[in-house]
């Protein structure tokens, strides 16, 4: 199944993320708050998840709405969105999802209610199914680079479990393991919440696709000793200058990249970049609970009542990135023309 969708029911189902690697578990939502509660615990992560939530999310706040108009729906519309979009603040994927629901909410205004609720539905999925179509675009742009024989290094979970399915990052992977290309990818843990261990893992040992996990604090020796031919990260949001703003810990790859010669790549849907923000530094970085840095699956790690500093993403400044491969091509730099191209749609692989 794919990581969401919607049940005919009306209902979505979703793959709740924190039971794997030990339990497919299925989970599911008829109301929007449920929703919100699913995307801040991360029972769904990884920014084109949480998009797609959030508009299935929407989906279902017109279908608990009492309106009997379409403005009275809109305005129902308008606050469920306003919850949604305060569960997480990085990935820019959730207000982008959002905002185009909001869109067809308000375009839709001449429609009858139950009309408007469908179209909306409808919108919803229709965010889902591009979302692996583009997924499946990058995959393909970003095979390009990869010679057989490689060494991957990535971080997080940038795979299907990030996305509605096939992923950002393993997409590329999964395109170029497709095409025959014999590669192997080393995982990051990728503490605190071990999205590398309990999720890339998974859905890479479910694929047959050969990995080595490895400790976060490994990478730099793996990088140092010609083991990695190139890193492939996800992003929850780029800026307009291509600082990509991702997981915790992704700079510090990027510098050990570029020290040791090695390409870093970022791959990322245009809804992930956010021509709105100038650089990396006025994207707001999410911090979470400190007990996700005290405790391992609810076993306590670190003393009582210790100080813990827990952000969930860092920014990678532009210098450090080699290209950022979207659904339209890959830009290369200066990023500030090349990512607005690929935002624009015009077709990209220019150096
Ligand atoms: O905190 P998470 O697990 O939602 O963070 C996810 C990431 O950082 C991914 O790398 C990112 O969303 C891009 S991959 C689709």
């Amino acid at each position: 199944m794919r990581t969401i969708e919607w049940d005919a029911r009306g209902v979505v189902r979703m793959i709740d993320q924190r039971r794997l690697p030990l339990e497919l578990v299925i989970v599911e939502f008829g109301d929007y708050r449920g929703v919100a509660q699913a995307i801040r615990e991360m029972v769904i992560r990884g920014a084109p998840a949480i998009g797609a939530a959030a508009a299935f999310g929407l989906a279902l706040a017109a279908r608990q709405s009492r309106a009997t108009d379409s403005q009275a729906l809109l305005a129902d519309l308008e606050q469920a969105a306003a919850e949604l979009r305060a569960t997480r603040p990085t990935a820019v994927n959730l207000s982008w999802a959002l905002d185009r629901m909001l869109a067809r909410a308000r375009s839709g205004q001449a429609m009858t209610v139950n009309s408007l609720i469908q179209e909306l539905i409808a919108e919803a999925q229709r965010i889902a199914d591009e979302d692996v179509a583009i997924n499946r675009r990058m995959g393909a742009h970003g095979a390009t680079l990869i010679q057989d024989g490689s060494h991957i290094l990535t971080h997080c979970n940038a795979g299907s479990l990030a996305t509605v399915g096939y992923g950002t990052a393993l997409a590329v992977v999964r395109a170029a393991h497709e095409q025959g290309k014999r590669l192997h990818v080393w995982v990051d843990e990728t503490r605190p919440r071990l999205q590398g261990a309990r999720l890339t893992a998974w859905e890479l040992m479910n694929e047959g696709i050969p990995m080595t996990l490895i400790a976060d604090n490994a990478a730099g020796h793996l990088l140092r000793s010609g083991r990695v031919d190139i890193v492939l990260v996800g992003s929850d949001r780029t800026a307009a200058n291509g600082d990509v703003v991702n997981k915790i810990g992704t700079y510090n790859l990027a510098v050990l990249a570029q020290e040791n010669g090695v390409p870093f790549y970022a791959v990322v849907p245009t809804s992930t970049i956010d021509l709105t923000v100038a650089t990396g530094d006025d994207i707001p970085i999410e911090e979470r609970d400190g007990q996700e840095v005290t405790h391992i699956d609810g076993c306590q790690i670190a003393p009582p009542g210790v100080a813990v500093f827990n952000p969930a993403f860092d920014v990678t400044p532009h210098r450090y990135v080699t290209g950022i491969i979207t659904e339209n091509g890959i830009a290369y730099p200066p990023f500030d023309q090349s990512l607005r191209q690929m935002v624009a749609g015009e077709r990209g692989d220019r150096r």
